[in-house]
């Protein structure tokens, strides 16, 4: 038997003008996409940015259902809206923030799990890791990658 143990390595800020200059403007896109989320059911307003290889910067907030379970998260959306019209263009990086009562959360803002999978999913699909920062009030949390938000994920190579 090995006892293994595994890192993670962040880096936090304390407000988004401590941040660089990329990622202030994919926060700040980010922000005015949760203006627009459709959260009428958990008034949990997240929103997501995306930057492209190419520049772009993608937008998307959660779009929720009064089944409940049909809603889909901002970074989901934003995701799959840039492979939509962008299918070779690899993701550099996601911003993610919420709001709720008016107010962004203290933060860090956390991917849910299904959406960790999916960025995974396209870190493997463009061979690049996405640097993720992950917005709010008191605290930024800046990852170089989505693989240390899930360890021994389900990978294209799982599939054997
Ligand atoms: N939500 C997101 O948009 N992204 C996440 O990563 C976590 C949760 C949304 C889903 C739902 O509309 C609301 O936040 C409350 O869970």
């Amino acid at each position: 038997m090995q006892k293994r143990v595994y890192q993670i390595v962040t880096e936090e800020f304390h407000s988004i003008a401590e941040l660089p200059g990329t990622d202030q403007l994919l926060v700040f896109a980010a922000r005015e996409a949760a203006e627009k989320a459709y959260a009428p059911y958990s008034k949990f307003n997240v929103g997501a940015a995306v930057l492209l290889a190419n520049g772009e910067i993608i937008r998307g907030n959660n779009q929720e259902n009064a089944d409940f379970t049909d809603g889909i998260c901002a970074e989901r959306v934003a995701l799959f809206f840039a492979h939509a019209t962008y299918p070779g263009v690899a993701v550099k990086a996601l911003a993610v923030t919420a709001k709720t009562g008016g107010k962004l959360i203290s933060g860090p803002a956390q991917p849910c799990g299904s959406c960790r999978q999916v960025l995974i999913e396209t870190e493997s699909r463009f061979k690049q890791s996405i640097r993720l920062i992950l917005d709010g009030a008191e605290k930024i949390m800046v990852l170089d990658g989505a693989d240390s938000l899930l360890p021994f994920a389900f990978k294209p190579d799982s599939l054997g």
